[in-house]
């Protein structure tokens, strides 16, 4: 396990000193996806709203629980890597069914039903869910065709430090959430409320379709201001903001139009910083608000009038460089100007995020979706060598 860590700080270390030594041309015609860049489809879940909170996840948990168990039984051995007494572990796994119990209604309940299905212990499924928001980098974008139909459009890349597989050359716990991406339809009386593609086990949202009126994904936002207090706040009894996803799925269920959903994602107290990134059912609704705990910080707004077809976010503010080893905007501004307006379309977003290295060696998936036809796709990912690490 050592091992597995050294290297993943070497492979860090060739990156920082070989500056993007993995960019290529922006790739054309990926789409529909094939070779060695995609790796599979998803299953299909539906999820009843109807059903009390405890019994709605219950299918798919059960069907999952390997996956979900070998996942998480990885993430307890890099844990013990970082602190070899066992005793923050044994803190934390002791202290997190309570937390799970503080989690607000409908999450805890939703929460103790998928470790009930899963056969795992509850603290386990807690932790996934808390954990998970953590370690996230991503791109997301919206962009607006000729016509004003709003494409929307991420890679989900996940399982930075979490140790490094020699053989295969790949991020292992990258390689362990492949098997547990769902896609999922969440229903009442029958009918779609929204969709999302999602890691099974985790109930919060951070890709969703609202059909025929937004699409909505959150990218983490790193910041030393706020960073993780607000976490430790809600332990120690302050629990006065949202958990992020649980605003973005809360969002997606109750939220009846775009307007109404960027007010709330805009406005409502979190325990982290975000960024949201919305777009709604018609031209020059798309944006990508900055987020820090309290205040929004900014919001980028589509603008036909001012030739801003696209907004996209990474996981940098907007007014900063980004860090110049893990610059995925460049490459992707490059190839959404490349791509230009005219030619927008679902197979052209597919295209940016299949050129390296806004496809790297985290991303797990990548989903497309379009809003006036209901439409969200999700598809897995590979990155062949050579390809940035990040
Ligand atoms: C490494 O790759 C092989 C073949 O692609 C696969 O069977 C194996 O599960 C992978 N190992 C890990 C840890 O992902
Ligand atoms: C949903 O459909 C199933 C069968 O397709 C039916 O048994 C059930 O009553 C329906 N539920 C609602 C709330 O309409
Ligand atoms: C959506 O609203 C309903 C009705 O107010 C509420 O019962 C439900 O918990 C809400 N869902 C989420 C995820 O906040
Ligand atoms: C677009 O969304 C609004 C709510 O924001 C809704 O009233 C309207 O019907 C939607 N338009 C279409 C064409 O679906
Ligand atoms: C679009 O740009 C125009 C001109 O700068 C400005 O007046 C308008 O408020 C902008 N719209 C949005 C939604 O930002
Ligand atoms: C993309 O185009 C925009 C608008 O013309 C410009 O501001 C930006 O510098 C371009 N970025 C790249 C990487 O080409
Ligand atoms: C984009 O559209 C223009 C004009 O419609 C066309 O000439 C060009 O080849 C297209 N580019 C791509 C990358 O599809």
């Amino acid at each position: 396990m050592r091992a597995v860590v050294v290297a993943a700080l070497a492979v860090a270390l060739v990156a920082v000193l070989a500056k993007d030594p993995y960019g290529e041309d922006c790739r054309i015609q990926q789409y529909p996806p094939t070779g060695a860049t995609f790796s599979g489809n998803i299953p299909n879940y539906i999820i009843n709203l109807d059903l009390p909170p405890r019994e709605r996840w219950a299918q798919m948990a059960n069907e999952k629980k390997n996956e979900l168990k070998v996942l998480i039984e990885h993430i307890k051995k890099i844990m013990f890597v970082f602190f070899p007494s066992g005793k923050l572990v044994q803190l934390l796994e002791s202290k997190l069914v309570w937390l799970g119990s503080t989690l607000p209604y409908p999450f805890n309940e939703e929460i103790k039903g998928i470790a009930e299905a899963a056969d795992a212990p509850l603290g386990d499924i807690v932790v996934f869910n808390v954990f998970y928001e953590i370690f996230t980098l991503c791109t997301s974008i919206v962009a607006e065709d000729k016509t004003g139909k709003l494409y929307h459009a991420r890679n989900l890349d996940f399982g930075l430090f979490l140790g490094w597989d020699i053989k295969n050359s790949s991020w292992i716990v990258t390689q362990k959430l492949k098997p547990l991406m769902v896609s999922l339809d969440f229903q009442k009386n029958n009918k779609t409320v929204f969709r999302s593609s999602n890691l099974a086990g985790y109930v919060g949202m951070v890709s969703g379709i609202k059909p025929g009126l937004f699409t909505l994904t959150m990218n983490e936002r790193f910041s030393i201001d706020g960073g993780y207090i607000g976490v430790f706040e809600w332990i120690f009894g302050k629990r006065d903001g949202w958990w992020m996803s649980f605003l973005t799925r809360s969002v997606l269920e109750n939220s009846t139009s775009y307007e109404e959903a960027k007010d709330r994602l805009t406005n409502t107290r979190l325990l982290a910083p975000a960024y949201f990134i919305l777009a709604g059912n018609q031209s020059g609704q798309g944006s990508v608000i900055t987020r820090s705990r309290t205040a929004s910080l900014d919001i980028w707004n589509l603008n036909s009038s001012t030739g801003v077809w696209y907004v996209l976010e990474t996981n940098y503010d907007r007014w900063k460089v980004p860090l110049i080893v893990d610059d995925r905007r460049t490459p992707a501004m490059k190839c959404l100007n490349q791509t230009m307006q005219q030619n927008v379309s679902t197979p052209a977003l597919y295209n940016v995020l299949s050129t390296k290295p806004i496809l790297n060696k985290l991303t797990v998936s990548t989903t497309l979706m379009e809003v006036s036809e209901g439409r969200i796709e999700t598809y897995l990912r590979n990155c062949p060598d050579p390809c940035s690490p990040w």
